[in-house]
């Protein structure tokens, strides 16, 4: 309860105005794993509540039980995409976890090249699988870059992106920062 204080005042203007009950969450939270996977524990009741009220009460639902029910109707499953959009944590800027783009320059890509060479092979893909707007991917694609130099054209080296929020994956194909 201290902690659910603490982060409402951290979130300030979305101060929950409609209030879930225990049932409503289960109801959330378990549509929100089968569907994405996102394990969203009890300890994030307000957050969950946060980011899906303005939503909520511009759509014009009373109860959280509502939401639920408008969202598992809808079958253009916008109302999922949606869901997903409000839920998922899209957190990034370039040179985030500074010490895996450290380890892909000097330790992964040494090693997938010598490999890649001995096997006369020349095609190096990334996945970046949560790419959110796209600043993890642009910055393994200028590693890259910078590691090949001369080279990079003699590879066939590409990054392929995904996120499970169309939001930020439209971000990301645009690469405009
Ligand atoms: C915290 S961000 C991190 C972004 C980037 N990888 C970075 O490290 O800067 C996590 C991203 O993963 C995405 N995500 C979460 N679960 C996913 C899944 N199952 N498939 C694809 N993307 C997912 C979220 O939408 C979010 O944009």
């Amino acid at each position: 309860m201290e902690n659910d204080l603490k982060l409402m005042k951290k979130l300030g203007p979305c101060f929950p105005m409609v209030d879930i009950t225990e049932k409503e969450f289960d109801l959330l939270r378990t549509l929100i794993y089968q569907n994405f996977g996102i394990n969203l524990t009890y300890q994030k009741r307000v957050l969950l509540v946060c980011r899906l009220q303005k939503d909520l009460i511009c759509k014009g639902f009373k109860t959280f039980h509502e939401y639920y029910d408008h969202i598992i109707s809808d079958r253009s499953g916008q109302g999922l995409i949606d869901l997903v959009n409000r839920v998922s944590t899209n957190m990034t800027y370039f040179n985030r976890e500074k010490p895996h783009f450290d380890f892909f320059w000097e330790t992964a890509l040494p090693e997938i090249t010598k490999r890649l060479k001995e096997e006369g092979n020349n095609d190096i893909r990334i996945w970046s699988a949560g790419c959110s707007t796209g600043e993890e991917p642009f910055m393994l694609a200028i590693q890259m870059h910078e590691f090949f130099g001369r080279d990079y054209a003699k590879w066939d080296a590409g990054v392929l992106v995904s996120d499970i929020s169309n939001k930020t994956s439209e971000i990301a194909q645009r690469g405009v920062y």
